[in-house]
């Protein structure tokens, strides 16, 4: 879990800094204080209020500012962090850190650094590729200086090569790692959770849903956070208070869920608790419906997308564990290992939500886990319980 810990966050001159903005919120959600240094050319990129209402505190800019240096030294700027990463990390500055040079805050806050320093660099492929540059980068990595990316794909300038800066997740999932404290064994790897219900427009004020609250799946994300992972849960409606360290994106409708698990691509693990409705209202009224008086309305309905089947079925970016839960109300086992083949996925969790199990909505959950053509089954659990026992069996998965 990274809560509680200080990262000293540089962006420099690039347009990948607008994605810093992403990494600086997203650390917030993960209780990290984020404190930033914004360099001259930094600043053409983003602006300093930005990344202010952003991080929560002023973005520091000036080596020689009397306020910057009463308020906070450059020394302690440098020193009060875990970890200082640099994103977007230029060819400029690479070269500036390799060679010592300290000729503003940020360089010299790189020189007066006693914490980890992380790099993600980004620029055009050539000037990544140059011998300079390739030159700067080995000597960084000498002097200790960890390094996430380059990612290779399309570029600001318009050419296709290596030099994108690695997404916000990526760096995420890297500074997870490089701060999990011990006993965190999913530290490094990134998981999308889905829960509770969706719910699908009849017309402005109506709608067809179920009974999921979001218990299990909000669980199963605290569960994988709590061992290190950097996980995404996309939630349906739900009154469950978010989980500690866990990044939540609430939605209503199936299709609305899919866009925002794609969004959260690439993962690691990808466990689906929700509780999707398989059909929506084919052309849900703009207007509220009239009891006119000539009897009920015809809804006809159209099958929603299957976000755990589509995430299964990915050619390029399937995560490496794909986990379902199978909602069942008779033949539980026969029903889930069907299921489990149809839908393309690694592992089924299956449970009995016969209105007489209490499963919806519940506390306690009685699961059998499919693995292939085995099942195994687990005593009567709190919700809580099945989240961490799954948890460790992930944990487990990764490790062997
Ligand atoms: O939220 P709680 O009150 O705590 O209850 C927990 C739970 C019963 C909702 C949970 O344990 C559970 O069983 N979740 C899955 C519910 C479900 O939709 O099951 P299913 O058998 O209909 O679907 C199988 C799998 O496909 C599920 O992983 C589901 O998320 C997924 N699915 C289904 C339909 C769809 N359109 N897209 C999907 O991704």
């Amino acid at each position: 879990m990274l809560n509680g810990k200080r990262i000293l966050l540089i962006i420099s001159g690039g347009i990948a800094a607008y994605k810093t903005l992403e990494l600086i919120r997203r650390l917030g959600e993960r209780g990290v204080g984020v404190r930033t240094i914004l360099t001259k050319s930094g600043a053409q990129f983003v602006t300093p209020l930005s990344v202010a209402a952003l991080s929560g505190e002023r973005a520091y800019q000036d080596l020689f500012s009397l306020t910057d240096e009463s308020e906070m030294g450059h020394i302690r700027l440098s020193r009060e962090a875990d970890l200082v990463v640099v994103a977007p990390a230029t060819a400029n500055i690479m070269a500036k850190a390799a060679a010592g040079i300290a000729d503003d805050l940020a360089t010299t806050a790189l020189l007066a650094t006693d914490k980890p320093v992380l790099m993600a660099p980004a620029m055009n492929l050539q000037m990544w590729a140059h011998e300079a540059t390739q030159r700067n980068a080995t000597r960084l990595v000498d002097d200790g200086v960890l390094m996430v990316g380059p990612e290779a794909g399309d570029l600001a300038c318009g050419e296709i090569g290596s030099g994108r800066m690695a997404e916000p997740a990526t760096i995420l999932a890297r500074i997870s790692e490089l701060l999990a404290p011990a006993g965190t064994p999913l530290a490094g790897r990134r998981a999308l959770i889905t829960s509770g219900p969706t719910r699908e427009p009849i017309d402005p004020v109506r709608y067809i849903s179920n009974h999921s609250s979001g218990k299990q799946g909000h669980a199963v994300a605290g569960a994988l956070a709590a061992l290190g992972a950097a996980a995404t849960l996309v939630t349906g409606p739900s009154a469950e208070a978010d989980p500690a360290g866990v990044e939540v994106v609430r939605v209503e409708t199936a299709r609305q869920m899919l866009d925002a698990c794609q969004a959260a691509l690439p993962v690691d693990i990808a466990v689906c608790a929700a509780a999707v409705a398989d059909w929506r209202i084919a052309a849900p009224a703009s207007g509220k419906m009239k009891k006119d008086g000539a009897g009920p309305p015809e809804l006809s309905f159209v099958e929603n997308p299957d976000i755990l089947a589509t995430i299964a079925g990915l050619a390029e970016q399937r995560p490496a564990l794909v986990v379902g839960f199978a909602a069942e109300t008779e033949n539980v086992v026969e029903n889930a290992l069907a299921k489990c083949r149809r839908k393309g996925c690694d592992w089924l969790v299956a449970n009995d939500v016969s209105s007489q199990s209490g499963t919806f909505g519940g506390e306690h959950n009685t699961v059998h886990l499919i693995e292939g053509d085995a099942s195994e089954a687990w005593p009567k659990l709190s919700k809580q319980a099945v989240a961490e026992r799954l948890g460790r069996r992930i944990a487990d998965h990764f490790a062997g």
